[in-house]
């Protein structure tokens, strides 16, 4: 049975797939008719991700297990593996997992109830990836051709691992750029400077200074003015272009303050989407997995024009 750990365990078919189930939830929710036990288990820090799932779960009718980390055997020295385990045990049917180790998956791939990845060290964030692509798709229509730049720590970072394999695959042009020791030398995407990225891109994706994967203090104090999105170069993109971050943005360090709500930002609507997109890919795996069956699954049938359904 398959979980999801990574952007390459969808097919391409299977994304636009989820896509027009993502859209069908804004307006028109399902709920599942059915005890169904889901686990969040972040063991690394997360205000989005966490709370998007659990809205997420709870909008489709699932029951959410406490979990939290600090409180949690985990100080007791248990490990992933036994907690992930005792959960099975005890009755959860899902699980969503966050984990510092950049393969946690290893550790618990053979438990026999769908895991979602909710962020793998620096390797993975599959589900932040799906809800940035949509974003993209939902703003353009289509993602060939689109030149999409990632300025930022990409070497630290998750979310650009996991976009730039999807993006790439889709026929997005991918950029990066960034200070030279931030860049992934192994990513064979061509760099630009920032003042040419701003210029050239349809979308761009700004990345927090991911300071806990650091070993050395990084000096942030010029790195707006070298590296980020100033008022100035904001000027200098092209009129349709967008800007996208997953979040958490640190102001005045790769975006000038008051660009994080301006009209071509689009972070907010990212975090918006994150929860129709993480609905879908869990009624997605709970079906894969026979956990539950389409008679299980109430369809709204009201739809009052396209005001989305926010209480249900
Ligand atoms: N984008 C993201 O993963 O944010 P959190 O760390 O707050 O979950």
């Amino acid at each position: 049975m398959e979980h999801f750990f990574s952007v390459e365990d969808l097919t391409t078919e299977e994304l636009y797939e989820l896509f027009e189930q993502a859209k069908l939830y804004q307006f028109n929710p399902p709920k599942i008719k059915q005890q169904i036990f889901a686990a969040n288990l972040f063991f690394e820090p997360s205000t989005r991700t966490k709370t998007s799932f659990t809205i997420a779960e709870k909008k489709l009718g699932l029951e959410v297990l406490d979990f939290e980390a600090a409180t949690s055997s985990l100080t007791k020295g248990e490990s992933l593996y036994d907690t992930a385990k005792t959960m099975e045990s005890i009755g959860a049917n899902l699980l969503v997992v966050r984990h510092e180790d950049d393969n946690w998956m290893e550790e618990v791939k053979d438990l026999s109830i769908p895991i979602i990845n909710a962020g793998a060290g620096k390797n993975e964030h599959p589900t932040q990836s799906l809800l940035d692509v949509f974003t993209i798709y939902e703003e353009f229509g289509d993602i060939e051709g689109l030149n999409v730049v990632f300025a930022g720590d990409i070497v630290h970072s998750r979310v650009a691992h996991s976009n730039i394999k999807l993006l790439s695959r889709l026929g997005a042009n991918v950029f990066v750029t960034g200070a030279p020791q931030f860049i992934d030398t192994s990513i064979p995407c061509p760099y630009l400077p920032i003042d040419e990225a701003v210029e050239k891109c349809d979308v761009l994706m700004l990345l927090r200074i991911q300071h806990e994967r650091h070993f050395k203090k990084f000096d942030e104090s010029t790195y707006l003015e070298k590296f980020g999105l100033t008022v100035t170069r904001e000027k200098q993109m092209k009129h349709h272009a967008i800007i996208l971050h997953p979040a958490p943005v640190n102001r005045g360090v790769e975006i000038d303050s008051s660009l994080v709500e301006c009209e071509r930002s689009r972070i907010f609507k990212q975090m918006e989407y994150g929860v129709f997109i993480r609905m879908a890919m869990i009624i997605k795996k709970l079906l894969h997995w026979g956990i539950i069956h389409d008679n299980n699954i109430e369809k709204c049938k009201h739809h009052f024009g396209k005001q989305r359904i926010q209480n249900v």
